[in-house]
């Protein structure tokens, strides 16, 4: 049996409170039973706590796209890492490809949110992933090993263990260019192999590694047959129950 396994949908700024609620309902009764499958969805964050509680018990578990790493203060417009629990979420997007290319995240700040997360019982889903210019200057094991790094700085391997790691190329998300699997599961390779350097091989096998970008019903099933893709974060065919849910119920 392949390690625990992760189907995510990030919804990102997209739906009203009304279709957010509409979408979560039809996946709900959709969704299919697995012994070790997880699926969650990242609603934008005015919606989370509604989400949440229409997903209290079920198989759908709820994390917001961002917060700020601060517990609380002036901070305008930001989310407190308790906020994010108090909104009944398990998990936190930490670092996702819009928010170190459009807001400009660092890795220092991406560390700051992972041991924020783990401060409050939150799990982080930390993402991570090379620009189509990095991959054709070969760069992309330098780029992943240094955000993986970065990430992980002063975390334990304990905490390390229950964390999530989603590989996004950046030049496959929202464009329609999945990565090949076999490209795809080389980048997990050498992601889990980092971990491993970290870690130790128990920690590093334990962490599911999720593949995001271009992920469609009619692409993840050479994606998930990988050994080392433990699931999908998936952007634009999470936005639809039919499309979503062909895809968390692949087997
Ligand atoms: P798409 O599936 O729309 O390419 O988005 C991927 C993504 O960014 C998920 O976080």
């Amino acid at each position: 049996m392949k390690r625990r396994e992760i189907f995510a949908g990030n919804w990102k700024m997209y739906k009203t409170r009304e279709t957010a609620k509409s979408l979560v309902k039809s996946l709900l009764q959709g969704a299919a039973l697995t012994e070790n499958r997880e699926v969650v969805v990242f609603p934008p964050s005015p919606y989370a706590a509604e989400i949440a509680s229409l997903c209290g018990g079920s198989v759908i578990s709820v994390g917001m796209q961002n917060m700020y790493f601060q517990k609380e203060g002036a901070f305008t417009g930001e989310v407190a890492p308790a906020m994010v629990r108090d909104c009944g979420c398990k998990y936190i997007l930490i670092g996702h490809s819009e928010r170190r290319h459009v807001f400009g995240e660092t890795d220092a700040e991406v560390n700051k949110k992972v041991k924020a997360a783990f401060e409050h019982s939150l799990v982080p889903m930390i993402c991570v992933g090379e620009l189509l210019e990095e991959r054709e200057k070969a760069k992309t094991e330098t780029v992943l090993e240094a955000q993986v790094k970065e990430a992980f700085n002063g975390i334990d391997a304990g905490r390390a263990g229950t964390a999530v790691v989603a590989y996004e190329p950046v030049w496959a998300i929202g464009t329609g260019k999945v990565a090949t699997p076999e490209i795809a599961e080389e980048a997990h390779r050498y992601i889990r192999s980092v971990l491993e350097v970290l870690y130790g091989k128990p920690a590093a096998d334990d962490i599911p590694i999720l593949y995001g970008g271009s992920v469609k019903a009619d692409n993840i099933a050479g994606l998930y047959a990988m050994e080392n893709i433990d699931g999908v974060l998936v952007g634009g065919a999470s936005l639809e129950a039919d499309s979503f849910l062909k895809i968390i119920n692949t087997r």
